[in-house]
């Protein structure tokens, strides 16, 4: 009677966080905002051979880590920290404390949070080394991810230890998910992994949805919703 598929869990998912998130537009305009535009202006922080998330993209994160309000965010692929900076700064609305774990194997920067207003205790590390470094840390230390963005490859060694860092109810968000590029071989490896099983994949939000906050931009992040986190409503 009726098939959900990527496409449309996409609008209904971007639909609700933009409309119920409607509230959030100062502090992303005020707060978040600024600190990502001045990171791109500066030249000491780039490389020639990297580049950072799009407005689309961190509004997609920002409205999606305020939604799942994470005490614990791990992230591959610092680079400039703009993406950690919008998922710090979504969860931090809530006011808990938030920790994040970022990893990049090439020069990123030390302070993703800086610049940003965050609830007391909160707290960003960054591990310069790889992915599977920085997983091999936080399972050693016993560690359940609330919140994990993945941008950049998967290693081999990293679908086991994740494999004991994911919680049911762990949200996972992909960049780069469009065409053949990045975001769909790490959906791959986790699906050939059997580690989301339980997950349901969300394609990048539609560039027209983002008009509801009078934004002409795209997304290329797709999610990874756990099923469980699926209701039906009766409002
Ligand atoms: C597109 S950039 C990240 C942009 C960043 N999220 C931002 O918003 O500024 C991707 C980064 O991931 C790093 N990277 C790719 N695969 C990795 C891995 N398996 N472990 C650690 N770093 C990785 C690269 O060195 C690169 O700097």
């Amino acid at each position: 009677m009726l098939r959900l598929n990527a496409s449309s869990l996409s609008r209904a998912f971007g639909q609700q966080l933009l409309d119920e998130g409607a509230h959030l537009k100062p502090v992303f305009e005020q707060q978040l905002l600024p600190v990502i535009s001045a990171r791109l202006l500066d030249p000491s922080l780039q490389r020639s051979n990297s580049g950072s998330i799009g407005l689309g993209s961190a509004l997609s994160l920002f409205l999606a880590s305020h939604r799942r309000a994470p005490k614990l965010i791990a992230e591959v692929g610092t680079y400039i920290g703009n993406s950690a900076a919008a998922m710090g700064c979504g969860a931090g609305v809530a006011q808990q404390a938030v920790q994040l774990i970022t990893c990049d194997m090439n020069p990123c920067t030390q302070l993703p949070f800086k610049g940003l207003n965050l609830p007391e205790g909160s707290k960003a590390q960054v591990v310069q080394g790889t992915s599977t470094n920085m997983f091999e840390f936080l399972t050693s230390k016993g560690a359940k991810i609330d919140m994990l963005h993945i941008d950049g490859r998967l290693m081999k060694n990293d679908l086991k230890l994740l494999s004991q860092l994911l919680n049911p109810d762990t949200l996972i968000a992909l960049d780069d998910c469009e065409g053949d590029e990045k975001g769909h071989m790490n959906l791959d490896l986790l699906r050939r992994t059997g580690l989301i099983q339980n997950y349901v994949y969300v394609e990048p939000f539609p560039r027209e949805l983002f008009h509801r906050w009078g934004l002409e931009t795209r997304s290329v992040t797709g999610f990874l919703l756990p099923q469980i986190s699926i209701n039906f409503t009766r409002q």
